[in-house]
């Protein structure tokens, strides 16, 4: 058998990403209902050191060289601190990364960073107050643009900043570019998939990444520049005439739905209930913490993380026919 996360399409999964927990500190519509998620019961969530184990597992058994933490917001974990440490002891070179709505970030960063955090991606949809109040359902704003410079400040580097472009923030999208390139940080634009917990998302209303471009073009310049490595989501823009870091100055679009790059996907994903989730959009989990918590060896808990690897769909298929739209919504399978 090989030792890598393998599909039956030949795709080698090497990304791995880690949901902690379903609670968050806002409500993105395009990604929580209102009341928030259901919540999982204390017994059922990863511990700590169950958390760790699973990470430094991949990492030395099934090949995974990088290590993403999501959510919901990591943050909303106390132990978050102690996660990434305890990884870092286990795994000393591999890349430890976090996604985090960023509130609240400033009081955490330092110790994140000390405990081995490597790089970090901000959700921000907007800068405007009102509108980030409207979509997140709460009016957190400053905190969010605190952490963003907090995180920049402690040395990070890339900071990027996610932003999901919606009909009613669409046309803040050069305003939201223009406070990133006087941040230094690398702005990305996601099309809505429909992960959504109201079900709302409509292949009509949804914004595309050409539309984003158009957007951001009335103000800036930009030149086409590839992609960081053939299966980064991210195709990216040079912004004319900006610079960040003494590099060019980029802007990103991740064309989930118009241009989907699911045949170069190389993610395995982990719920916070310890299950893996071989594509965002299946519904097949597979109960590795359930074989760990069972006392069976490293060895088994990889072939059964292997085992529902190799059944991974081909992709998401958003828009044809046979699409369906998965059970949990995104912040319950991990963004
Ligand atoms: P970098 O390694 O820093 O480029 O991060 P990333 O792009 O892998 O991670 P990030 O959490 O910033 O993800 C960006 C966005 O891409 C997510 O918010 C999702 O909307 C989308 N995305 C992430 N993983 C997948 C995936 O497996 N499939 C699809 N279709 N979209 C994904
Ligand atoms: N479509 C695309 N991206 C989404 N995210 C959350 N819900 C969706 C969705 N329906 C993004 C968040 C965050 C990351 C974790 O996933 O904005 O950047
Ligand atoms: Fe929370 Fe992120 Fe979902 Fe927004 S997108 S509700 S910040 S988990």
């Amino acid at each position: 058998a090989t030792p890598l996360l393998v599909d039956s399409f030949g795709r080698v999964a090497r990304d791995l990403r880690v949901s902690l927990t379903e609670k968050c500190s806002l409500r993105c519509t395009y990604c929580m209902p209102e009341e928030g998620l259901p919540p999982i019961p204390d017994e059922a969530r990863m511990t700590t050191e169950e958390v760790i184990r699973l990470v430094a597992l991949a990492h030395r058994e099934l090949g995974v060289h990088e290590v993403r933490f999501t959510g919901g917001e990591p943050l909303m974990r106390q132990d978050l601190e102690r996660i990434i440490a305890g990884t870092r002891a286990e795994c000393p070179d591999l890349p430890i990364a976090m996604t985090s709505n960023g509130v609240g970030l400033e009081h955490r960063i330092d110790g994140l960073v000390d405990a081995g955090l490597d790089r970090i991606n901000i959700s921000l949809d907007t800068v405007n107050r009102a509108e980030f109040a409207e979509l997140t359902r709460r009016d957190r704003l400053p905190s969010v643009l605190r952490g963003v410079r907090a995180a920049v400040a402690a040395g990070l580097d890339p900071v990027k900043v996610n932003a999901v472009p919606m009909r009613a923030t669409l046309h803040g999208a050069p305003d939201l570019l223009e406070w990133a390139l006087a941040e230094g940080v690398q702005l990305r634009f996601i099309e809505e998939m429909p992960l959504d917990a109201d079900n709302t998302w409509s292949r009509v209303e949804m914004v595309t990444a050409q539309e984003v471009l158009d957007s951001l073009s009335t103000r800036y310049e930009l030149i086409p520049a590839g992609r960081d490595d053939p299966s980064a989501p991210a195709e990216l823009w040079e912004v004319a005439g900006h610079t960040a870091g003494g590099r060019p100055a980029t802007v990103g679009v991740i064309a989930t739905v118009t241009r989907n790059f699911c045949a170069a996907c190389d993610r395995t994903r982990l719920t916070a209930e310890g299950t893996v989730r071989s594509c965002l959009f299946s519904d097949d989990e597979m109960d590795v913490l359930g074989v760990l918590r069972s006392g069976a060896p490293d060895r088994e808990v990889a072939d059964a993380w292997r085992g529902a690897m190799w059944g991974k769909q081909a992709g998401h298929g958003i828009g044809g026919t046979a699409f369906h739209r998965p059970r949990r919504s995104m912040g319950a399978i991990g963004g």
